[in-house]
């Protein structure tokens, strides 16, 4: 009998495919191979990290090669560009897939929850074997063993979420460190923003089911989280027994063992004083704040739905300046929305000079289809909006070289993470204000916190010495 409660129909799968890859071993006396590849935000990571627990738990194994027996996309669509790279590189699967006929090919996450993306891959990429969307993704062993068990594409895509399913295996790409969903989805519909649409209306888990996972995860040796949420300031409004995020980081920072509390994003219009008190208080949260501002300018900021004006921000930004002063701030700025001139591209850089942002990711306006910002008038011309976008890096370029070498010279603790992907005797760590060092040492300390001096810095990074 398949069960119809969850997890436990999912974990009825999981034994499917164990059988099914027990017969894949005996006869071609090695373990299936899987490769996923990841677009877009932390969100998408995640998620990732879900199916990849699936995979190993019933015995595949991971490799970073696209010719394996099992390559899944999972896709981002805030930009058109993360679209064209999908297409490109699901083409160049095609013949891949010739040489290895038994190749499976899925591709799921937010650009799946747009009809004309699967009519295309329908028309078009024929080659598919499953495709599926953000909302059941808990669902990916059962739709996985229809895929392996059935000849024709496997489609399955839902308009909103049903629930959220606790307890599935997940992987790690790291081990010492997790993203932990917090909420899910978005209700802000900021006007150029497609991630309402596809990621569906905001839901927040219980809390005792967060730390309840961060505890787990700490016993398998994490040591630093990052709590994810489109706006994790909402974070418990729609809960029975409502909870604000300050309380849930409070309660999070309780779990012993665990050295570091990051979060991402706070949306500016409801980062509360609470909030704040708590950052101010605590001894694990990470001395960083990401703001995304997204303009500068108050008539911008309005058309975009974004519900606080220049002023409001400044306020906001410089009270975290004084109340947290070694913080770091980074934010998200948007150049070429609909109507945007010269004047509110100069309104932006100003604020850019009064908060001196730590990072800024500035992003070429791009027309999502079926947000209200794609059918306004004034649509910016590529070269206009080129040209600001260039302008403005400038000063976003000397502002961060300036704040990062207030740095220079001082002695920080650091987490280290990887290895230098250029230079393998240079590993690379990171700070509490998520800046990055590169220094001189070895494999052994990843996972570890070591003091590392901050020698030079490079703009986006430092170079160091480990003391
Ligand atoms: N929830 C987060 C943002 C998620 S999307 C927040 O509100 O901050 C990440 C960033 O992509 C946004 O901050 C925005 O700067 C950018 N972005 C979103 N839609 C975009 C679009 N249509 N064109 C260009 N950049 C966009
Ligand atoms: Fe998009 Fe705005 Fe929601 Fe962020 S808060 S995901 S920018 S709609
Ligand atoms: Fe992209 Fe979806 Fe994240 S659209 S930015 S992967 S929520």
């Amino acid at each position: 009998m398949i069960p119809n409660t969850e997890p436990e129909k999912q974990n009825y799968y999981i034994e499917k495919l164990h059988e099914l890859v027990d017969s894949f071993i005996e006869q071609k006396h090695r373990a299936p191979t899987f490769c996923i590849v990841t677009f877009g935000c932390q969100m998408n990571a995640r998620d990732s990290e879900k199916i990849t627990g699936i995979l190993n738990q019933i015995g595949y194994v991971e490799t970073l090669s696209e010719t394996a027996d099992f390559v899944l996309y999972n896709t981002c669509t805030v930009r058109d560009n993360a679209n064209q790279k999908v297409y490109g590189r699901l083409g160049a699967l095609q013949s891949k897939k010739k040489k290895n006929p038994n190749m499976k090919i899925a591709i799921c996450g937010c650009m799946m929850q747009e009809d004309s993306a699967v009519e295309k891959i329908k028309k078009s990429y024929r080659h598919v074997d499953l495709i599926f969307g953000t909302h059941n993704i808990y669902k990916f062993a059962e739709l996985f063993y229809l895929t392996l068990t059935n000849k024709r594409l496997v489609i399955d895509i839902w308009k909103e979420a049903d629930k959220i399913v606790e307890d599935l295996p997940v992987t790690r790409k790291y081990p010492f460190k997790s993203g932990i969903n917090i909420t899910f989805g978005c209700d802000n519909f900021c006007s150029y923003c497609i991630v309402p649409y596809v990621r569906g209306r905001e839901r927040s888990r219980l809390p005792q089911e967060i730390v309840k996972e961060i505890k787990n995860l700490v016993e398998d040796g994490v040591v630093e989280v990052m709590l994810l949420g489109q706006n994790v300031n909402s974070y418990g409004k729609n809960l029975e027994e409502s909870i604000t995020f300050a309380q849930l980081l409070q309660q999070v920072e309780q779990i012993e063992g665990l050295k570091r509390i990051r979060f991402m994003t706070s949306h500016p219009k409801d980062l509360s004083d609470e909030l704040i008190d708590v950052m101010k208080h605590s001894d694990k949260i990470c001395k960083h704040l990401h703001l995304p501002i997204q303009s500068g300018s108050t008539k911008i900021l309005d058309k975009m739905n974004r519900k606080y004006t220049k002023e409001k921000y400044l306020e906001l930004a410089l009270k975290i300046r004084k109340e947290l002063p070694d913080y770091s701030i980074s934010t998200d700025i948007i150049v070429g929305f609909p109507g945007e001139t010269k004047e509110d591209v100069l309104e932006t850089m100003d604020v850019i000079r009064q908060v001196e942002f730590d990072h800024a990711f500035t992003f070429m306006y791009s027309k999502r289809t079926g947000t209200p910002a794609a059918s306004m008038a004034d649509q910016v011309s590529n070269e206009e909006m080129k040209e600001h976008f260039d302008e403005l890096l400038n000063v976003v370029h000397e502002i961060s070289a300036k704040r990062s070498k207030r740095l220079e010279g001082t002695i920080e603790e650091v987490l280290v993470e990887d290895q230098n992907s250029h230079d393998d005797a240079l590993m690379t760590g990171k700070l509490s204000n998520n800046s990055i060092v590169h220094f001189a040492g070895d494999k052994s300390l990843i996972g570890r916190f070591v003091k590392v001096r901050l020698d030079e810095s490079k703009g986006f990074y430092y170079m160091g010495t480990m003391l």
